[in-house]
C-alpha cells in the first residue's frame, strides 16, 4: 500500500488521473468495506480539499452515516429526502451547483454551497452513497461525477462480504 498521497496535475481532471491509481493500490490489499470506504474519503478530501466526503451506507431501508471526512454530519437520512435520498431514491448521480436552490437540501452544514453525490450499486443493488460537499457554489460537474462513478466501482469490487 502507498504510505503516502502523490499529489499532481493542475486540473481537477488531472488530479483525478493521479488519484486514481493510488486510490486502487490503496485497497489492493484489503477487503474490509468500513476500512476502504474511509481511506477514500480521506484520499478525496486530501486531494482536493473539499469541504465534506463521506459514505452513507443503505441500512434498515434508510442511509445512515459512515466514514467521512469533515465536519460532523446528519447521521440518517429517509429514501427520496435531500440530495443523498434522491440519489439513493433515483440511482442517479445528483449534481447541485446552489443547495439552497435544491428542494428539501438537507443543510448539514451552513458553510456547504454545492454538492454531488453517487449512488453506489453492488449486486444491483444500491448499498450506499458517496457525498462530496464544496464551500463554493457550482464546485462540481461532468468529470466530478465521472471520476467518482469509478471511485464507487473500485471500492464496490474490494468487497468480499457485506457485514453490516
Ligand atoms: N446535504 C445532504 C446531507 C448530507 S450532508 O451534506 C453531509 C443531503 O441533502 O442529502
Amino acid at each position: 500500500m502507498a504510505e503516502e498521497l502523490s499529489i499532481s496535475g493542475n486540473t481537477r481532471e488531472q488530479k483525478y488521473e493521479a488519484l486514481m491509481p493510488q486510490i486502487k493500490a490503496l485497497l489492493a490489499g484489503e477487503e474490509d468495506v468500513i476500512a476502504n470506504a474511509a481511506n477514500i474519503a480521506a484520499a478525496l478530501r486530501q486531494t482536493f480539499g473539499f469541504f465534506w466526503v463521506g459514505f452513507y451506507f443503505v441500512k434498515n431501508n434508510e442511509l445512515v452515516l459512515g466514514p467521512f471526512q469533515g465536519d460532523i454530519a446528519c447521521t440518517r437520512i429517509q429514501k427520496g429526502k435531500g440530495v443523498c435520498g434522491t440519489a439513493w431514491a433515483t440511482g442517479n448521480t445528483v449534481i447541485v451547483e446552489d443547495v439552497e436552490k435544491f428542494p428539501g437540501h438537507i443543510a448539514c452544514s451552513a458553510l456547504s454551497k454545492s454538492e454531488i453525490v453517487v449512488p453506489v450499486f453492488h449486486k444491483n443493488q444500491i448499498i450506499a452513497v458517496i457525498d462530496v460537499d464544496s464551500d463554493r457554489l457550482s464546485d462540481f460537474g461532468a468529470v466530478d461525477k465521472i471520476y467518482l462513478e469509478q471511485i464507487a466501482l473500485i471500492w464496490t469490487a474490494r468487497i468480499s462480504e457485506l457485514n453490516w
